[in-house]
């Protein structure tokens, strides 16, 4: 009989142990992380899935408004040179100051593209860099102030580390990091060096965000309680194309102006690659960038924890069966990317914050650009939209809402929004940022965005990512400040 009764309690103890292995198999929680548990009748499952914050190393210290010696003349190298790097140097040209030292692709016609256009304005030819690892020679030059960093994404955190080690500031576009890894290396290494690390986040920058932030430090908003952000940008083409354009008979199209290739997509297809290996949102900062400084992110309040869903993915595949047809690779590839992604925050002071990410839906361009307050809202996306207490019901008339956006047209757009126009890049939020990076870096000034900005915003990408794949699980955001979030009361751009 005791033999029974022991035999029973064996067999009960390994069923339950097996079921919890089962249940713990189906939660899939593939982050090493700590987290809390949650007992919901027999089920146990992750409550929260929390990364941690890795301590600081000794002499290593914050580099909260940072600042560095001034560089009157900021002495630049560029590194990668495709369709927006070489936006980007001429942007430099058409600010004073500056002198762009190098340049460096894996594509010697990008160069030859940047010296002509150089050329033609009568410039100093800069030296030139060719190969997978040339950029380490850029890095390591002594006469270099700035690297400024255009490549495909896996390339950002590793050249603008290796840039800080040798003393340079670095301006990366974005996403500067794309796991949380890289995003702690940015951090660490801005603190170890104090250089500036700036992410390039240009929408910061559009005439709308920056009247609304002006609105919102001013109070017109009142007290900020919800904002929204997107990158919805149908970008099939551009990822599915070759990356140069072909004439009629196929073979590769020369501009009989410059002589030289056009580009129609993505090196080695970098970006549909990305979209193929992995879900959540990939593209976090342009959507999420603006509404952080409107909440003063890391300036008075900080992102505590998310949780993220996606959509199945339909659409890469519908248009790569148009476009290539039912059995083509491109048609038969599992494409990881969701179309849509969803991701919420919450913030420790209880805002919340909606971001969206899709880039393979046939619809129309929209970053949102939302702010929601107790006395007031804007929107810019669908359409320009502003409402303030007690008028709420429907936006102000085109007219009214213009003259709103003149009174409060923000002092940094009013002193080079002009030019900023004419020399153009995205209408001229492009030119802004370039010009305040060199401003600030020729003033010895701290900069707009520093390296939690980059560190808080490019984390969403792999943090959303955890969140979708268990099941939308809430993931909190680590604290890149490491405590020091709350120092600095507001976002207060250097002059
Ligand atoms: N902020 C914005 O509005 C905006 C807009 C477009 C692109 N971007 C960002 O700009 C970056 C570049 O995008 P793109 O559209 O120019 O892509 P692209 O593919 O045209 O350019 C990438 C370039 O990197 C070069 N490259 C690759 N490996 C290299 C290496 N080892 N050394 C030197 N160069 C190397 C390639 O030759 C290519 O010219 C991406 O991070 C993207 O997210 C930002």
């Amino acid at each position: 009989m005791k033999i029974i009764v022991i035999m029973n309690r064996i067999k009960i103890y390994f069923t339950s142990l097996f079921v919890l292995f089962v249940l713990a198999s189906f939660q899939n929680i593939e982050a090493e992380t700590a987290s809390s548990t949650i007992a919901s009748g027999t089920r146990h499952f992750k409550a929260v899935i929390n990364t941690g914050v890795p301590p600081r190393a000794r002499g290593q210290k914050d580099v909260l408004q940072l600042r560095c010696a001034p560089l009157p003349v900021v002495r630049v190298g560029f590194i990668g040179l495709g369709m927006r790097g070489q936006g980007a140097v001429y942007r430099f040209t058409r600010i004073d100051g500056v002198e762009i030292k190098a340049l460096c692709d894996l594509e010697a016609y990008n160069i030859k593209s940047v010296q002509s256009e150089l050329a033609q304005q009568n410039r100093p030819l800069p030296d030139e860099y060719l190969g997978e690892e040339a950029w380490k020679k850029v890095c390591e030059r002594d006469d270099i102030d700035l690297i400024y960093i255009c490549t495909h994404w896996a390339l950002h955190t590793p050249i603008a580390v290796y840039a800080m080690k040798h003393g340079k500031h670095v301006a990366i576009e974005v996403p500067a990091a794309c796991t949380l890894s890289e995003c702690w290396q940015l951090v660490n290494t801005a603190e170890k060096t104090q250089r500036h690390c700036m992410m390039l986040e240009n929408c910061c920058y559009d005439f709308f965000e920056m009247a609304t932030l002006n609105m919102a430090q001013q109070g017109l908003f009142g007290e900020i309680v919800h904002v929204e952000g997107a990158y919805i940008h149908d970008l099939r083409d551009l990822n599915f194309n070759d990356r140069l354009k072909k004439d009629n008979e196929g073979n590769t199209f020369i501009d009989p102006n410059t002589h030289l290739p056009q580009l129609t997509g993505y090196w080695n297809h970098w970006r549909l690659k990305e979209n193929t290996e992995h879900d959540g949102n990939l593209y976090p900062t342009h959507g999420l960038g603006p509404v952080c400084q409107a909440l003063n992110i890391h300036r008075g309040d900080r992102m505590d924890y998310l949780v993220s869903l996606s959509s199945n993915q339909f659409n890469m595949t519908a248009y790569a069966k148009e476009q290539f047809g039912d059995t083509s690779i491109q048609a038969q590839t599992d494409y990881k990317k969701g179309d849509m992604n969803i991701t919420l925050i919450k913030t420790v002071k209880g805002k919340s914050i909606m971001i969206q990410h899709d880039v393979s839906s046939p619809r129309t361009y929209s970053r949102i650009h939302l702010i929601s307050g107790t006395r007031g809202y804007a929107q810019k996306y669908p359409e320009q939209a502003l409402a303030f207490s007690p008028r709420t019901h429907s936006p102000m008339l085109k007219e009214q809402m213009d003259s709103v956006l003149k009174v409060y047209e923000h002092p940094i757009a009013i002193e080079i929004g002009e030019k900023a126009k004419a020399v153009g890049g995205h209408g001229g939020m492009d030119f802004i940022m370039d010009y305040r990076l060199v401003y600030c870096l020729q003033h010895g000034l701290p900069l707009d965005q520093d390296v939690y900005d980059a560190a808080e915003w490019c984390s969403i990408i792999e943090l959303s990512r955890m969140s979708v794949n268990n099941h939308s699980t809430p993931v909190q955001v680590p604290d890149f400040t490491r405590g020091a979030w709350d120092k600095i009361k507001g976002l207060n751009w250097a002059k």
